[in-house]
C-alpha cells in the first residue's frame, strides 16, 4: 500500500528520495511525489503513474536541489488517482510557509475536521482525507513544527504514519505513527525515515521505531544554521561549522519516550533481483532456503524436540489450550486454514481459520482456554490487526506468526514465532504462504508432543521436515514443463482448483495466485463441493487443477477427476511421485516427493505457484505489480 520515504541530511536528497520510491514500488500504488525544501523554498512535484514519470518530470523541473525533503507513493483510497489528491500535500502557514506532508493510514474525522477548517477559510484542493492533517499543522502552525504537529494530531482520529516539513524549518523532519509503520534510520550525519526497511537498508541499519502516538523531531544540519533562531529567522541559506544531527521522541501529549536503537537484520541481496527477472519467481525458486532459515534452531533431531523460545513462557497455556482460533487474510488465511488441519490433526486441539475482517465485528465467542493466531506475512494487515486486538480485548492469549519483525502485529501479540523468511517483495505471496505453513506445523508438533503424539511420531515429522528443503527443491526443477502445461491452457479463462482434506486449501490459494497474477477466473473448494453446483460450469477443454497426491483420500479425488474428464474437462494434476496411474486421467501431472500427509501442501502449493508465475508472463502482466493490488493491505 501506499509508501512513505522521507530524509534530512547532508545529501542532495531527491535521488535519495526516488531511489528510496523504486524500492517501495513493490507495495502497489498508483501515483507519487516529492517535496524538498530548497534555498527558494518548498518545491513539489507529483505525478500519477509510475515512479519513474515522476522522475522524468524533476529532471525537466530544475532547482529541486536539497537536503531536505519527503515522497510518497499513494494507493488510492479517498479520491481518485490524480496529480491533486496524490502526496505530498502542502499548505501554507498564517504567516505564509509552506508546509509539506505524507501519510499513510486513514483519517475517519476528517469529513468534520474539513468543514471546521473550511469555515476558518482554509481552501482545500484535494479529495484525499489526508490534506486535512496538512491544514490542521499549517493552522496551529507558531514557527514550531514539532508543536503543529503534535497539535494536529491531538485532532485526528484513525492511522496514521506521517512525516512532516516546512520551509521555516529547513532542517527539521518531523514523523509520527498510530497504526501505519513508520521506521527511522540513523544514518551518517542524516536521518532516513520510510514506512519500509526496504527503503533504508542502503543507507544504515541502526535504526528506531515509534510506537502508537509517538513523534519524533529529526534534525541535521550545519551547526551555525541548526538552532531554532536561525530556522525562526527564516535565514535557509545553510553554513559552515560542523554538522549537527539530534533526534528526540515524545508523545503527541509532549511526554519525553526513550527510543532504543535497534541493527535491522536486512541483507541488501534479499531485495535485488539478482538473476531473475521477477521477484515472485526469485521468492518462489528461494523456498528452500527459506525453508532452512524457517527451521534453523527450530527442530532438534538428537533431542527429539521442537524448539520454539517465542512461545516457552507459554508452554502450559498452549497444553491446555481448549481451542485455537486463526485468524487472517489472503494467502495467509489459506495458510491458517491448513493450521486448522494441522492443529486438529497433529495436536488433537480444536482450530478454526476466520477471516480477520468478519471475526472483527461479528461478536466473537471468545472461551476460556481460547487462543488466538494471527498470521501475517507483513504484520500490518489492518483487518487481521483489529481482529487481534478484538480477541484479546475478550480475554485470549494471542499469538502471531508473521514475517516482518517488529511489525505491529508482532508487537501487539502476547508471544509468537517469526517466519525468518527474508523479505517478501513479490505482491503475491509465496515464500510467506510456505512459512506460514510450515511455522503452523512447528507450532501443532510443539503442542502435540505434549499430548498425544509419541516420541516416534514426532521423530518422523523431524526428519521430514528436514529433508523437506531438498523436496522442495525437486518439484521447483519442473518449472520448464508446469510453463508448457500452463500455456495450452491459457485460451481458458475460467478454472477450477480442487483437492481434498489438507489438500483443500491448497486449491483455494492455488486459484488466488492464477487469479490475482494473470487475471484469469479461478475458484478453489474441496473436490467434493464441485458435485454441489460448480460441476455446472465445466464443459469441453476447461482447465480442472486437481491436487491428487496419495493418502487418505486419494481414491476419492481420482472420483471426482474422472468426473471432470466424463465433462470433457482438462484435467491436471498434481500427484505423488511415482504414481502411474494418474497419468491415464491427466493431460498434464506435475509430481511432488512422498512425505506424511500433513506436510504434504507445503510440497503441492509450488506448481501451483508456478502455475500461476508463467500464466502471467505468457499474458505479459506486471508480475511483481499486478493491477489493483498493493503488498501490505492497510486499510479495511
Ligand atoms: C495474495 C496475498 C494477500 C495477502 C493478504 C494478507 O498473494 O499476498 O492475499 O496474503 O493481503 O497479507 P499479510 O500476510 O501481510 O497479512
Amino acid at each position: 500500500m501506499c509508501g512513505i520515504v522521507a530524509y534530512v541530511g547532508n545529501k542532495q536528497v531527491v535521488p535519495l528520495l526516488l531511489e528510496g520510491l523504486k524500492r517501495l514500488e513493490y507495495r502497489g500504488y498508483d501515483s507519487a511525489g516529492v517535496a524538498v525544501i530548497t534555498s527558494s523554498g518548498m518545491k513539489v512535484q507529483r505525478a500519477v503513474g509510475r515512479v519513474s514519470v515522476l522522475e522524468s518530470q524533476i529532471e525537466k523541473a530544475p532547482g529541486f536541489e536539497g537536503c531536505t525533503g519527503i515522497a510518497h507513493t499513494r494507493w488510492a483510497t479517498h479520491g481518485s488517482p490524480s496529480v491533486p489528491n496524490a502526496h505530498p500535500h502542502s499548505h501554507k502557514t498564517s504567516d505564509g510557509y509552506l508546509v509539506s506532508l505524507v501519510h499513510n493510514g486513514i483519517i475517519e474525522n476528517y469529513v468534520s475536521l474539513r468543514k471546521w477548517l473550511e469555515a476558518k477559510g482554509h481552501k482545500f484542493t484535494s479529495e484525499t482525507d489526508t490534506e486535512v492533517i496538512a491544514v490542521l499543522i499549517a493552522e496551529f502552525y507558531k514557527g514550531d513544527l514539532e508543536a503543529a504537529v503534535k497539535a494536529a494530531l491531538r485532532e485526528v482520529t484513525g492511522a496514521y504514519a506521517i512525516a512532516v516539513i516546512c520551509e521555516r524549518e529547513p532542517h527539521t523532519l518531523i514523523c509520527a505513527r498510530k497504526g501505519s509503520p513508520l521506521i527511522i534510520g540513523i544514518a551518517d550525519k542524516s536521518y532516513v525515515v520510510a514506512s519500509d526497511a526496504s527503503a533504508i537498508v542502503s543507507h544504515t541499519t541502526q535504526v528506531i521505531t515509534l510506537d502508537d502516538y509517538q513523534v519524533a523531531k529529526l534534525c541535521a544540519g550545519p551547526n551555525d544554521k541548526y538552532n531554532p533562531v536561525a530556522e525562526a529567522s527564516g535565514d535557509t541559506s545553510g553554513g559552515g561549522g560542523p554538522w549537527k544531527v539530534d533526534f528526540k521522541t515524545t508523545t503527541i501529549d509532549d511526554v519525553p519516550v526513550t527510543r532504543d536503537v535497534q541493527e535491522l537484520e536486512f541483507d541488501l541481496a534479499q531485495i535485488e533481483l539478482g538473476q531473475f527477472e521477477h521477484f515472485m519467481h526469485k521468492e518462489i525458486m528461494e523456498q528452500p532456503e527459506s525453508i532452512r532459515t524457517c527451521l534453523r534452531g527450530r527442530i532438534d533431531l538428537r533431542d527429539n524436540r521442537v524448539v520454539l523460545g517465542g512461545l516457552a513462557s507459554f508452554t502450559r497455556e498452549l497444553v491446555r489450550a481448549r481451542h485455537f482460533i486463526l485468524t487472517a487474510q489472503g494467502t495467509a488465511f489459506h495458510a491458517g486454514l491448513i493450521g486448522e488441519y494441522l492443529l486438529e490433526d497433529i495436536a488433537k486441539v480444536p482450530a478454526r481459520c476466520h477471516y480477520a475482517s468478519e471475526f472483527r465485528y461479528r461478536n466473537p465467542i471468545i472461551e476460556e482456554g481460547s487462543i488466538t493466531v494471527a498470521i501475517s506475512q507483513s504484520g500490518e494487515t489492518a483487518d487481521t490487526l483489529a481482529a487481534l486486538r478484538e480477541a484479546k480485548d475478550r480475554g485470549s492469549l494471542a499469538l502471531g506468526v508473521v514475517n516482518v519483525v517488529g511489525s505491529s502485529i508482532a508487537r501487539e501479540t502476547d508471544a509468537g514465532v517469526y517466519l525468518h523468511v527474508g523479505p517478501e517483495i513479490g505482491v503475491a505471496s509465496t515464500k510467506a504462504f510456505l512459512g506460514q505453513v510450515l511455522v503452523l506445523t512447528l507450532i501443532s508438533l510443539y503442542v502435540g508432543r505434549r499430548r498425544y503424539l509419541s516420541a516416534e511420531q514426532l521423530h518422523n515429522y523431524l526428519e521430514e521436515l528436514e529433508r523437506l528443503p531438498d523436496m522442495v527443491s525437486k518439484v521447483l526443477e519442473q518449472s520448464d514443463a508446469i510453463r508448457t502445461a500452463t500455456e495450452k491452457c491459457l485460451d481458458r479463462n475460467n478454472w477450477l482448483f480442487l483437492g481434498r482434506g489438507y489438500h483443500y486449501p491448497v486449491a483455494v490459494e492455488g486459484a488466488l495466485k492464477l487469479k490475482e497474477l494473470s487475471y484469469i477466473h479461478a475458484e478453489g473448494m474441496p473436490a467434493a463441493e464441485m458435485k454441489h453446483g460448480p460441476i455446472a460450469l465445466i464443459d469441453k477443454g476447461m482447465p480442472v487443477v486437481f491436487v491428487a497426491t496419495q493418502g487418505s483420500q486419494y481414491d476419492k479425488v481420482i472420483s471426482n477427476i474422472e468426473e471432470v474428464r466424463a465433462r470433457g474437462g482438462r484435467v491436471i494434476a498434481v500427484a505423488t511421485e511415482g504414481d502411474t496411474q494418474i497419468t491415464r486421467y491427466s493431460e498434464s501431472v506435475f509430481y511432488v516427493p512422498h512425505v506424511s500427509e500433513a506436510l504434504q501442501p507445503m510440497l503441492t502449493v509450488v506448481p501451483l505457484q508456478l502455475v500461476a508465475y508463467h500464466a502471467a508472463v505468457l499474458r505479459g502482466h506486471d508480475v511483481d505489480k499486478p493491477r489493483n493490488l498493493a503488498k501490505s493491505v492497510t486499510v479495511e
